[in-house]
């Protein structure tokens, strides 16, 4: 096996998986800023085992991307097992990671995402249906407690099974996506882990990323919604960027971006990339007219129009002057 999880520079600072986000394009982008490993968005391991073609699409890559694992959910240990091997051998990532942590409804009730970790004979069958199915490194992404079931007492019973890395979102299950980050179970986890550990939540901007890492004494830190608009918090946390990136380094970023993200989707990739767009311009003082025009783009040409118009000065003081054509 080739577990490229070993073979990283310390600390590692990876694109944590978002669902509708962390798609081909934005990976792409962030591992040219300095990602050191990426995730994909979740991909249901059910959909695999009944329609494998389609769900392929969602997690095929570019080799630029490397190393690229690709996260699976669900709570059927034979679907699993097919996902993996399809996975495995059509698209050949770098590890597979199992989704424990997702608390949406729609996934929960189903008893797969967070709720895994409330049946722990049934996460430890998950783990072993993939690791059984697969050549490549297996991990898990985790959260800190899911209705009193807490991640140590999971990791004990899944302690022999032959995992190479724990994503721990510090948070529990009722926290959702806010609230304070559960450190000293990540520090604990850390300890008892015998693979990579990344600690995840909260890691807004550079310095939360690093007070994460220092507080943590994680091997690494997972970095999900501070890279929205500012893949260059990868730079950052590397020490290759002090301060924000250029203006222009923000527009020319945004317009390669646009022009992945519609070569790969078409239609679709011009409907994503309108949040995108006003991320990234949440970089640019006195934006909010360009965000007005970001959330109408139709096509390459009205992204490089508006990169054009935010490369200026004046919409700053005259929004309007860069649109007047469209009478915006
Ligand atoms: C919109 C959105 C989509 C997400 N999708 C996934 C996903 O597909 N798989 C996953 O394991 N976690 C997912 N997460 C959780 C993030 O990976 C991460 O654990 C969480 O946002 C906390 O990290 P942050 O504070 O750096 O954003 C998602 C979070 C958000 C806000």
């Amino acid at each position: 096996m080739n577990n490229f999880w070993e073979n990283l520079k310390k600390p590692v600072f990876a694109l944590a998986p978002l669902s509708g986000i962390t798609d081909s394009a934005f990976r792409r982008v962030c591992k040219g800023l300095g990602a050191d490993v990426v995730y994909s968005e979740l991909a249901s391991s059910t959909a695999f085992a009944y329609q494998a073609e389609s769900t392929l699409n969602i997690v095929r890559f570019h080799e630029s991307e490397r190393p690229y694992v690709v996260q699976l959910f669900g709570h059927n240990p034979d679907h699993f097992a097919i996902a993996a091997r399809i996975v495995t051998k059509q698209i050949k990532p770098d590890g597979i990671d199992i989704n424990f942590g997702c608390p949406m409804a729609k996934v929960f009730r189903k008893g797969a995402g967070a709720a895994l970790m409330t049946n722990p004979p049934l996460a430890r069958e998950v783990i072993q249906a993939v690791i059984e199915n697969t050549d490549l490194p297996v991990s898990i992404k985790t959260r800190t407690d899911v209705k009193g079931f807490d991640l140590l007492s999971l990791l004990e019973h899944v302690e022999d099974l032959d995992l190479k890395a724990l994503m721990i979102h510090g948070r529990t299950y009722a926290q959702r996506f806010s609230g304070p980050n559960d450190i000293e179970t990540t520090r604990e986890a850390r300890t008892r882990f015998k693979g990579i550990v990344l600690a995840n939540g909260g890691a807004a901007n550079c310095a939360l990323g690093l007070e994460l890492l220092e507080k943590t004494g994680a091997d690494g830190v997972g970095i999900a919604r501070g890279a929205l608009g500012n893949p260059w918090i990868f730079r950052q946390l590397n020490g290759g960027l002090n301060g924000r990136p250029e203006r222009g380094d923000v527009l020319r970023t945004a317009l390669e971006h646009a022009r992945l993200s519609i070569e790969l989707k078409g239609r679709r990739g011009i409907i994503e990339m309108r949040k995108h767009l006003c991320w990234y311009l949440q970089q640019i003082p006195g934006a909010k007219i360009l965000k007005q025009r970001a959330v109408k783009i139709e096509s390459l040409a009205d992204v490089a129009e508006l990169v054009a118009c935010a490369a200026g000065e004046n919409h700053v003081r005259e929004p309007s002057s860069c649109f007047a054509a469209e009478g915006l």
